[in-house]
């Protein structure tokens, strides 16, 4: 009986050692992937900037109960735990991102460091992450000192066709006395400009400063420049060129608007300002000014849309590093700054090199001319290796397509020019170029002027891309679904090009908001986006109209109160609603709700333009949108087949943004907002119910209701316009104005419509985002397979079994049959609208989709087709971490294997039949069946789900 008692109290003490033991145990969990305003170390010039950091631990269903952030003026501070800026002191909160610095006031060039750790679900400390970093620009504009410096070559170049001044040079040198700690150069241009230290280019970037309103802001960047630096003389040189502050943009010339080129300014300055500190703690500053020299050189001439063009001949040998003869160079211009311009620290990702491409195939071509075929359309330039004669001119035309006969396709090029030509300087050695300051969409180019046949080291394809970190990855067991991705991403790639682009080869490449909206979702699939699209919102609110409608492209350079690239541009439904729609899915996909209080205001005041237009009918009526050119606007833009009508589509919209503006206000605790679009939503639900429905729930195709619209854009009075078109249920079913019983009938209507069509989809750009997802939430998933699947004219196969790299902007902007017959107007081979398909691809196919801000919360349902598809690998790399949807079908045996970040929820539905099991790692699961699938609730960890499925 002793012993019992004895063995007990020890049981007792050695249970009692245990659990003190984990209570001060250190847990495993990690802060990982620290960054600030959404980069890694970064500079920024946000007063209060917001860090963020993901979670790793061994333990499944691990959560973050609190968490402390140290913030110091250095890092020895910070490794003793001396945190002078900022300790935030145990917060108790499961947040991993979008957390305010809240510490002493940040300075001007200053860097800080900080570390976070957590505490775990058990309340147990985490270890202390690494050390991260950030620095602040020049808060003031003053701090600069610098001043706009400039060499007026406007008048230089002129022709009928063209007017493309070369580029000017401008240098200067400066001694440094003693050795350098650190340097700093702060550089911006209005225009686009390339720097150099004694003979080294700065930086990465290309296509800096970057296209923004040069009236209200332009953006610098920050570079370390420590290492270029010496004592005694050092040289600092800079190129620049027109971009698009003084080139050519968009359409302006085809369509013979008033003005072509120089939209912002004629001459393109540069403002730049080296800060260098000497060991001794001495500073040392040098900007631009009056001292500066300037010169023409090499480049005569440099646009984006048309090309450049180099005279190797003319090079200025030695003119960025020190001792040059500057005998024949020219004093700078200063010009003057505009008081309300803001100078700000480029938040967005800049344009670098992505990769190489060696060519696939050469092809001798008459006349001495060779076509080079990178097997990829691309944005970007070639890179150069050639010998020849002094003065020979090697010319490289660009394009994406060939023509039957084997020539270079131009046409859909329409005005820009797209050449790029070198000039030799008659070396013995082989002479290498590539173009610094324009880019291309392409995948050939035909070159001329060579006097040999060229090999794969003659020419080289360098791919230009903002560099937004790849988030997602896509693998099936199908062919021609792995190649359809691909060509997605692709296109991304080529338009995600300092801007959202619409298309990277014609004379257009703007940043189209509808082509925006409809896209993001599946851009986010595939990439961090959020510093992207932080820039371009910005953008995109600087553009917004004086009437509160947003554009129909931003930035949108504006001239006596009218679009200045074509008088006519303005807003248009369906296009317009992006400045709702984008910051929605950035603040859902990143919450970020610091994106919608920033645009709070501008937003409601797009929302009373719409409520102005309504006239209280909680409609877009009937010639609501008469005065926008094309009258009513785009409508479902590049559809085929019956047309939907545009005001249908826009009170559609209507309602939409008020869904999402009320979701939004409660984000950031504007209640009366709230309930304010929540009503409006009700109200216009209702009203487009009385207006456009019948009593069966179809949508009503007769002429009276949408009007005589003489002027809309693809209106025939003998055809009229429908509300009975795949395009109109797709829309009302994704953003979810029925009741449950119009819901079904909508998806019954869709499915008719598709059988109607033989099995095709009819939508444009608008209709085609939600088709895929509206088939899937109204049961009709194997619809959604067929049409994904198709290799059939209209689809997205057909482009990839026609040799499709990239998404085409047309259904029919190749066929076999007729060729390229809509390449006068437009007909882009690299337009990521009808790419929208991703979303559901990732969000369906993997079904991996968001239900809490952030993926905080989501869900995993994978759909699964009867034929076609038996395996789909998919991952996606949330602010949260990476979330794994990878399954297998086997027969009738399905496997699951997920992955879910510390600190997430998921809900993993998994399909089974009925009657059937689930096991989770092999162990049975007793739960019930709903709507053939199995709805599992977990937390962190990776997890092996298996089933038995119908065949
Ligand atoms: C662009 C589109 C854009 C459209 C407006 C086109 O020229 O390339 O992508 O959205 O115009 O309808």
């Amino acid at each position: 009986m002793k012993s019992i008692v004895f063995l007990r109290q020890i049981t007792k003490i050695v249970f009692l050692l245990i659990v003190s033991i984990k209570a001060y145990a250190l847990s495993d969990i990690e802060p990982v992937n620290l960054r600030c305003e959404y980069k890694v170390k970064p500079v920024i010039d946000v007063k209060a900037p917001r860090l963020s950091w993901e979670l790793i631990s061994r333990e499944n269903n691990q959560e973050q109960k609190a968490y402390q952030i140290m913030v110091a003026s250095s890092a020895k501070l910070l490794g003793q735990n001396k945190p002078d800026m900022w300790n935030s002191g145990k917060i108790l909160s499961g947040s991993t991102n979008q957390i305010e610095y809240k510490g002493n006031e940040l300075e001007s060039a200053k860097t800080y460091y900080w570390k976070v750790r957590s505490w775990d679900k058990s309340e147990n400390a985490g270890k202390w992450s690494e050390i991260s970093a950030w620095e602040m620009g020049l808060l003031d504009k003053i701090e600069w000192g610098a001043k706009w410096i400039g060499y007026n070559l406007d008048s230089l170049n002129k022709n009928p066709d063209y007017h493309l001044p070369p580029s000017p040079y401008l240098r200067k040198e400066t001694d440094l006395k003693k050795p350098v700690k650190s340097a700093r150069l702060y550089i911006t241009s209005l225009g686009l400009h390339e720097f150099y230290i004694n003979g080294k280019r700065i930086g990465e970037d290309y296509f800096m400063p970057g296209w923004t309103d040069y009236n209200r802001r332009v953006y610098y960047q920050v570079y370390d420049i420590t290492e270029n630096l010496s004592i005694g003389k050092n040289a600092f040189g800079a190129i620049l060129s027109y971009g698009w502050y003084s080139g050519y943009l968009g359409y302006a010339l085809l369509v013979k608007s008033p003005q072509v080129r120089a939209f912002y300014g004629e001459t393109p300055v540069l403002k730049a300002c080296i800060v260098v500190e000497y060991l001794d703690g001495e500073k040392k500053i040098i900007v631009t000014d009056n001292t500066w020299k300037a010169n023409d050189g090499p480049i005569r001439e440099s646009d984006i849309l048309n090309g450049e063009t180099y005279d190797a001949r003319m090079e200025l040998s030695g003119w960025n590093i020190p001792y040059y003869d500057m005998r024949r160079w020219k004093p700078v211009k200063i010009y003057p700054d505009k008081a309300e311009r803001k100078l700000q620290v480029y938040p967005g990702n800049p344009v670098r090199i992505y990769t190489e491409l060696k060519p696939k195939n050469i092809i001798e071509r008459p006349q001495g001319k060779y076509i080079i075929d990178f097997g990829q359309n691309f944005s970007g330039v070639v890179r150069l290796k050639v010998k020849g004669k002094a003065g020979d001119s090697i010319i490289v035309r660009y394009g994406e397509m060939l023509h039957p006969d084997g020539r270079l396709m131009t046409e859909n090029l329409r005005k820009a020019r797209a050449t790029d030509t070198y000039i030799l300087k008659g070396e013995a050695k082989e002479e290498t170029w590539m173009p610094s300051f324009t880019y291309h969409g392409f995948q050939y180019v035909e070159v001329s002027g060579l006097q040999y046949r060229p090999d794969t080291g003659t020419l080289t394809g360098v791919v230009l891309s903002s560099v937004t970190p790849q988030a997602g990855k896509l693998e099936t067991d199908n062919a021609m679904v792995n190649k359809l991705y691909e060509n997605i991403v692709w296109t991304q790639r080529s338009n995600y090009f300092d801007i959202p682009t619409d298309c990277p080869q014609r004379d257009e490449r703007l940043g189209w908001t509808g082509d925006a909206h409809v896209y993001m979702k599946s851009a986010i699939y595939n990439n961090d986006i959020a510093a992207f699209f932080t820039k371009w919102l910005e953008d995109l609110n600087d553009a917004q109209l004086p009437n509160g409608a947003y554009p129909i492209y931003a930035p949108m350079p504006m001239k006596n109160g009218m679009a200045a690239i074509r008088p006519s541009d303005s807003y248009s439904p369906g296009w317009m609603e992006a400045g709702i729609i984008c910051s929605y899915e950035l603040y859902k996909a990143y919450s970020d709700i610091h994106i919608v209080r920033k645009y709070w205001q501008n937003m409601k005041k797009f929302m009373q333009f719409l409520e102005q237009k309504s006239a209280g009918n909680y409609l877009l009526k009937e010639r609501s949108f008469e005065e926008t050119n094309p009258k009513g606007g785009f409508g479902d833009w590049l559809s085929i087949g019956k047309k939907t009508s545009p005001d249908l589509l826009a009170t559609m919209y209507y309602a939409y943004c008020n869904k999402l503006m009320a979701e939004m206000a409660e984000a950031i605790g504007e209640n009366s907002d709230q309930m304010y679009f929540k009503e409006n939503a009700i109200k216009i639900q209702q009203a487009f119910e009385k207006h456009y429905m019948d009593e069966t729930g179809k949508l009503k195709i007769n002429s009276e209701i949408y009007g005589n619209v003489n002027g809309y854009i693809e209106y025939r009075p003998e055809t009229g316009f429908h509300g009975h078109t795949q395009t109109a249920y797709a829309n009302a079913i994704y953003m979810n104005l029925l009741t449950p019983v119009q819901m079904e009938v909508a998806g019954e209507k869709l499915k008719d419509l598709i059988n109607e069509n033989l099995g095709k989809l009819a939508t444009g750009f608008l209709g085609v985002k939600p088709l895929l997802p509206a088939l899937s939430v109204t049961g009709a998933t194997d619809y959604a397979y067929k049409l994904l699947l198709s290799q059939e004219y209209p689809s997205w196969g057909f482009e990839v079994v026609n040799g499709a790299t990239t998404i085409w902007e047309r259904w029919n902007s190749y066929t076999k049959e007729k060729g390229f017959e809509n390449n006068a107007g437009m007909n882009s081979f690299n337009h990521y609208s009808f790419g929208s398909v991703n979303e559901w691809m990732f969000g369906n196919m993997a079904g991996i989709k968001n239900t809490e801000p952030g993926f905080r919360k989501f869900i995993i349902k994978p759909e699964v087709p009867g034929i076609g598809i038996n395996y789909v690998n998919v991952s996606y790399h949330s602010i949260n971490g990476e979330i794994l949807s990878s399954w297998k079908k086997e027969g009738d045996k399905f496997t699951l294997t997920v992955s879910i970040p510390v600190n997430t929820k998921a809900l993993v539905y998994i399909p089974a039949k009925t009657n059937g099991f689930v096991y989770l790692n092999n162990k049975k699961l007793e739960k019930k069946l709903e709507n053939g699938y199995v709805p599992v609730e977990i937390g962190s960890g990776e997890y092996i789900f298996s089933s038995v499925i119908e065949r």
